[in-house]
């Protein structure tokens, strides 16, 4: 009896049928310190989504500001307001995949948090994907009817040859693939999902490339607005993730760009310790073998900065956590040296060519220590 009673609290009754259905739309909003726009977006959704049901996915990468703060509040009074909070992680396209997979409705949405983006494109973008037209379209700068006025003189020469390569070497033919305005089937970002690179700013780019022309598309021109509040996150280390993305595509992810910022950094490390021998043994007159470990150690202490100042900066390591990571980053290099040096001496053994062993050597250095790192220090 008791049963019955639940069960029949627990059917939807008719008066709640679109409550009981899935939102067709998921809207995802990537936000880092954007506290003084998600409200304002939030209600421009509502007015230009009226009839549609949907829902709005924050995705928030613990914003000083304490934007997450603010869509909890949002999401206390609308159940159709989520608001994933995720911490010790950066970045636009890892936030945009992660809020995409937390949805389930049939249409997912990728738009701006600072309103640059045009919302009351998204109907027709809906519409687009309903009739089966397409099953991704694409808010476009650089069509007939679009335009990105906003932009000063040197972001918009540096987006149009970010679009140059991306359409010659990628061979994507959307005219504007730096787009973060668009919508897609879930199910097919679904299917893409594992190949998509998490670090970086180019989540759309990203999709068509790994899709390699086998998504419907279809471009409708929008303005790109400018800033209302706050300020842009792009900076110029976002060249830096292009060109990782562009690598990782053209190699079929065997060269990453993590890999070879990590292997650069162990270049810089022989020249500092070069260096550091040089003065310690000749300028300071200190014994060989203590000069050679204290030129290790700079180098390693060098490697450490720069490898959390550019290889990790998506998970930099901050306050307290320097010092463990850096102490690990030691153990990590040491142990690399034994396999270097064990490689080296085995293929010396096999076949007396002293630069061919060394590199053997230093390659099986940098794989260990690039993996270890991965696994020990920068883990995540
Ligand atoms: N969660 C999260 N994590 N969100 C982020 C991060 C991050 O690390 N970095 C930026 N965002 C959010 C911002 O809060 C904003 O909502 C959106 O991503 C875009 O970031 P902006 O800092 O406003 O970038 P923009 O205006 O310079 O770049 C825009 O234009 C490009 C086209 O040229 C973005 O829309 C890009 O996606 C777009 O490609
Ligand atoms: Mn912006």
């Amino acid at each position: 009896y008791t049963l019955a009673i639940m069960n029949d609290a627990i059917k939807p009754g008719p008066e709640t049928p679109s409550q009981a259905g899935l939102p067709e739309l998921s809207v995802v909003v990537p936000t880092f310190n954007e506290r003084d726009n998600v409200t304002v977006l939030y209600r421009r959704l509502e007015a230009t989504l009226s009839g549609i049901s949907w829902e709005v996915i924050f995705v928030d990468d613990n914003s000083p500001d304490g934007t997450w703060e603010v869509v909890r509040g949002l999401a206390r009074k609308d159940s159709r307001v989520r608001c994933v909070r995720r911490i010790g992680r950066r970045g636009l396209s890892g936030a945009c995949i992660e809020g995409i997979l937390a949805s389930s409705g049939p249409y997912a949405a990728v738009i701006d948090a600072d309103l640059q983006h045009d919302e009351t494109q998204l109907p027709k973008m809906v519409a687009l994907l309903r009739s089966g037209e397409a099953e991704l379209v694409v808010g476009s700068r650089y069509i007939e009817g679009g335009s990105a006025d906003s932009f000063n003189k040197q972001r918009a020469g540096a987006s149009q040859l970010a679009t140059e390569v991306a359409r010659r070497v990628l061979k994507v033919e959307v005219a504007d693939p730096m787009s973060g305005f668009f919508m897609i089937r879930r199910d097919r970002f679904e299917q893409l999902a594992p190949q998509l690179s998490i670090q970086g700013f180019k989540i759309l780019l990203d999709v068509i490339a790994t899709a390699q022309g086998k998504l419907r598309a279809i471009e409708i021109p929008y303005t790109f607005g400018s800033r209302q509040h706050g300020e842009s996150k792009l900076d110029s280390m976002v060249a830096l993730d292009f060109l990782g993305l562009v690598l990782a595509k053209l190699t079929n992810d065997v060269v990453s760009l993590r890999f070879l910022l990590f292997a650069m950094v162990g270049g810089t490390g022989l020249v500092v310790h070069l260096t550091a021998l040089f003065i310690a043994h000749e300028i300071f007159q200190m014994p060989f073998a203590e000069a050679q470990a204290t030129g290790a150690l700079i180098a390693m202490t060098s490697n450490f900065i720069l490898n959390n100042f550019l290889t990790y900066r998506d998970q930099r390591l901050k306050g307290f956590a320097i010092l463990r990571g850096l102490l690990l980053f030691y153990l990590v290099c040491g142990v690399g040296l034994l396999a270097n040096v064990g490689v080296a001496f085995a293929v010396f053994d096999q076949e007396p060519i002293w630069w061919l062993a060394g590199a053997a050597g230093a390659l099986m250095g940098v794989v260990w220590n690039y993996a270890m790192s991965g696994l020990f220090v920068w883990r995540k």
